[in-house]
Formats: structure tokens, sequence, C-alpha cells
């Protein structure tokens, strides 16, 4: 038989809080794909923006995950994310690497996977920001100028009333979170970045 201390209550009390913290999805994901985030972050910071070569190599693995992932898209991100990765093929055209647009072609997924996708892809765009400020002006940065109409507290919002405080539901969201993150990891390893 199993006794219920009291350390052990107070520790169920306090995860029951967490689950009803409005935004426990976006933290719960934010935790389980950290350990990628940072081998990402490490990686892509290594490339020289400032040199055509590097700021091509940071372009071109955008434009690989993204273009790998289009098919998860949900059909609310399309017209944002389809417009991201016509600036990103304008930015590599202008850079001398020309590269095709995707082949239209959205897979109904039955689950949140999408979610997670999204707020990989939508993220991707903070660190963006940063590294935005270390590319000469006189390059292409059509796609780092680029703003998503959705605001980025607005999108966190909406995730956490898509994990709606349920597991299986998290979950789902955790999972395609880490499928996009793979698609970056392996968009910087075909270019030689990890
Ligand atoms: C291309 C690969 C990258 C992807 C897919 C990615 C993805 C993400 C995601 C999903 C978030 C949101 C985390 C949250 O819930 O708060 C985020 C935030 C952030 N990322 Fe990245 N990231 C990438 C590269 C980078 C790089 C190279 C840097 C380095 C400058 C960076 C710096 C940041 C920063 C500073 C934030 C937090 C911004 C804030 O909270 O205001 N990221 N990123």
């Amino acid at each position: 038989m199993t006794h219920h201390h009291a350390p052990s209550k107070e520790s169920a009390s306090l995860s029951q809080l967490d689950c009803l913290a409005s935004d426990a999805t976006r933290r719960l994901v934010r935790e389980a794909t950290r350990t990628d985030h940072q081998r990402l972050d490490r990686a892509m910071s290594t490339l020289e923006l400032g040199d055509p070569v590097g700021y091509g190599m940071f372009l071109k693995i955008h434009y690989t995950a993204l273009t790998s992932l289009a098919r998860r898209w949900r059909a609310e991100d399309q017209p944002a994310f389809s417009a991201l990765l016509s600036c990103v093929i304008d930015d590599l055209q202008a850079l001398g690497h020309p590269v095709r647009y995707p082949a239209a072609s959205i897979k109904r997924v039955d689950s949140l996977r999408p979610w997670g996708i999204a707020y990989v892809i939508r993220g991707s765009r903070l660190g963006g920001q940063v590294l935005g400020r270390r590319v000469p002006g006189a390059f292409p940065k059509s796609y780092l100028d680029c703003v998503p109409t959705l605001p980025w507290p607005d999108f966190l919002k909406q995730l956490d009333e898509a994990g709606g405080s349920n597991p299986d539901q998290i979950e789902q969201i955790i999972r395609g979170a880490k499928i996009a993150f793979a698609a970056f990891i392996a968009a910087a390893g075909k270019c030689g970045v990890l």
C-alpha cells in the first residue's frame, strides 16, 4: 500500500498548478527542445554572416528546413510561411544561389504536431533578429526583415490554448517541435555547419 506523505502531496499540487498556468504548453515545449535549440544556436552562431558565403549558408539552412517542413504547415500558417519561403528564395537568388519553390502540397495531419512546427519556425525568427544585426546592409535581407503579421506573444497565446493543459495534446505539440528542430539540424548538417 502506498502512503501519500505531505511532500508528495505538495509536489502533486504544485504540478497541478503548473498545468493551470496559462503558458504551460509553451514552457513544456521549450523545455523539451532546449538542447536542440542550444545545438543549433551554437552551430549557426559560427556562421560568418558578414561574408556572402556564410550568409548564403545561413539562408540555405533556413530554406532547406522550411521546404522540408512545408507539407506539415498548418493551413493558418500557410500565408505567413509561404511569404517567408518566397523571401528566402529571393535572397538566395540575389546572392547567386538559385533554388526552387517547393511544389505546394499540404498533408492534412490529424494531430497537433503542426502547432509544434509552427512554434519552431516562428521562434526561429527571434534568433534571426539577433543575427540580422550582423548582416551588412548591402546584402539581400528580405527574409530576415520579413515580419509575420501574427505577433509572437499572440501566437504563444494560441499555442497554449491548443495545448489546453491536456498532456496528450501537449505531447503532440512537443513531437512536432522535435520534428521541426530535427529538420533544422539536418539542414545545418547538410550545409556542413554541424
Ligand atoms: C535556425 C535555427 C533556430 C531555430 C529553429 C530557433 C528556434 C527558436 C525558438 C522555437 C525559440 C522560442 C523559444 C521560446 O519559447 O521562448 C527561439 C528563441 C530564441 N532564439 Fe532561436 N532558433 C534558432 C537559431 C537561433 C540562433 C542562431 C540564435 C542566436 C542568436 C537564437 C537565439 C534565440 C533567442 C535570443 C531567443 C529568445 C528570444 C526571446 O525570448 O525574446 N536562435 N528560437
